[in-house]
């Protein structure tokens, strides 16, 4: 489904090192339907290729107020815009759209602009964690701009913190979620988890309420492999997405994050500590080492039930076993179950992927493993689940449904499961 058909979006590129991302950002966009015009101030166009974004949007790119298209270009631009996106943002352009200036197209542009404007920070984190830099986004931030925080991680300067423009698909779904209603993948209005201020300046203003802090968060994802014979496994149809994106969302959080994975081609989010398995048995024992430090445990990998009872040292060979093969499995150990009877027990959070009779067996599956809350995906649902960027889901307790989330990409899913998941945690821990 295109989820910004008929949408007009404006791009505003800044001088940052990300504006290499902007092809990709452009394609994304157009992908999902959106008519996307670009604006870049100078700096960009030393970083990006002017003529590259206009052969991918079909428009002219204007950076120049008296060489724009049109009559009165940095009037027209945003005039019947969706949405205004500057990304990425530099400290520069965020520092004179806080003062008001409008001395190129793209700040003359957002002046006159009657749209949303988004924004996307990337910068140093000494630049970005700045005190001038904090000020001008909390007062864009009052004038009703949102800010998709930048991600922690290697910066181009060589250094590590945070200041990362996020990913094109990330603040395309953040797009999405926006014009579409259906909630923002990062918490609206918060930055990411706080970084240690820097000595003699003050706290930062608009680090986020980091719900997560304090807390260590063990989770599971992707599928298991169970070996056959030394080139063929048993596995699941599982693509660790939504897993990776629950540790993306708890570690944004503030959370310290272990993320056991099965094998998976997804990238580590920043922050997070990844240990890799391969089976069923591998995982159950790297969860069981992993227990005596998680105050929650989420198992979202699709683990596979059953495991050859033989695995075979040899490949086999059809003209060895003919028209018949048979295989004896044998019973793996639900996980999830052992963390949720285990003591002492972690808040445990199980998923259930099911085709029939959702409901019912997601509150047995609660029961009978004795979780805090299970997650149910219904998979029979085309579009959504195993393998898809969007997922819908309903989430359970012993009191009954806890919330439903509607269909979504992933990661805005994962940032409503975290934010569910801490507060059942906390208010479970606040009784106790
Ligand atoms: C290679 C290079 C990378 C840069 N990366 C960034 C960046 O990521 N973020 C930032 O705020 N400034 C960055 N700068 C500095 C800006 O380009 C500079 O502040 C410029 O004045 C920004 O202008 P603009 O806001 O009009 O685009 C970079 C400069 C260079 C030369």
């Amino acid at each position: 489904m295109m989820q910004l058909k008929d949408r007009k979006i404006v791009l505003g590129i800044c001088g940052g090192i990300a504006a290499y991302k902007c092809p990709e950002l452009c394609r994304l966009l157009l992908k999902q339907g959106a008519d996307v015009h670009v604006t870049m101030t100078a700096s960009a166009c030393r970083l990006v290729s002017r003529e590259t974004l206009e052969a991918l949007t079909g428009h002219p790119i204007a950076t120049d107020v008296f060489t724009a298209p049109g009559q009165i270009g940095h009037i027209e631009l945003c005039a019947h815009a969706d949405l205004l996106v500057i990304a990425p943002a530099s400290a520069n352009t965020i520092a004179k759209l806080a003062a008001g200036m409008a001395d190129n197209m793209l700040t003359a542009a957002a002046l006159a602009s009657p749209c949303r404007l988004v924004l996307a920070p990337a910068m140093n984190s000494r630049m970005y964690r700045h005190p001038a830099t904090q000020d001008n986004l909390a007062l864009l931030q009052k004038r009703g701009a949102l800010i998709i925080p930048p991600a922690e991680g290697d910066l181009a300067c060589g250094e590590s913190g945070v200041g990362r423009m996020r990913e094109p698909h990330e603040i395309v779904a953040y797009i999405c979620a926006l014009l579409n209603r259906t909630g923002l993948p990062f918490a609206e209005n918060t930055l990411l988890p706080r970084p240690e201020a820097p000595r003699g300046l003050p706290e930062q203003k608009l680090l986020p309420k980091a719900s997560g802090a304090g807390l260590r968060v063990v989770i599971t994802a992707g599928p298991t492999e169970e070996p056959i014979d030394p080139v063929r496994v048993i596995t699941n149809r599982s693509s660790g997405k939504m897993g990776f994106a629950l540790a993306a969302a708890a570690r944004e959080r503030g959370a310290e994050v272990t993320l056991i994975a099965g094998p998976v081609n997804q990238p580590t989010p920043p922050g997070v500590r990844r240990i890799n398995v391969k089976t069923a048995q591998n995982m159950l024992d790297t969860v069981k080492e992993q227990l005596g430090h998680a105050d929650i445990v989420i198992g979202c990998a699709a683990v596979s039930d059953y495991r050859l009872a033989y695995v075979y040292d040899q490949k086999l060979s059809k003209e060895q076993q003919g028209d018949h093969l048979t295989l004896t499995l044998i019973k793996n150990e639900d996980i999830i179950s052992m963390v949720g009877h285990s003591s002492p027990r972690p808040f445990t959070v199980g998923f259930a992927a099911e085709t029939t009779d959702c409901e019912q067996h997601a509150k047995e599956k609660l029961e009978r493993k004795n979780l805090d809350l299970i997650v149910l995906n219904d998979v029979s649902q085309s579009g959504i689940g195993f393998n898809s960027d969007d997922n819908a889901v309903r989430v359970f307790d012993r009191d009954g449904e806890a919330a439903a989330f509607g269909k979504a990409p992933k990661i805005v899913i994962a940032a409503q499961l975290a934010d569910l998941i801490f507060e059942m945690y906390k208010k479970q821990h606040a009784k106790a």
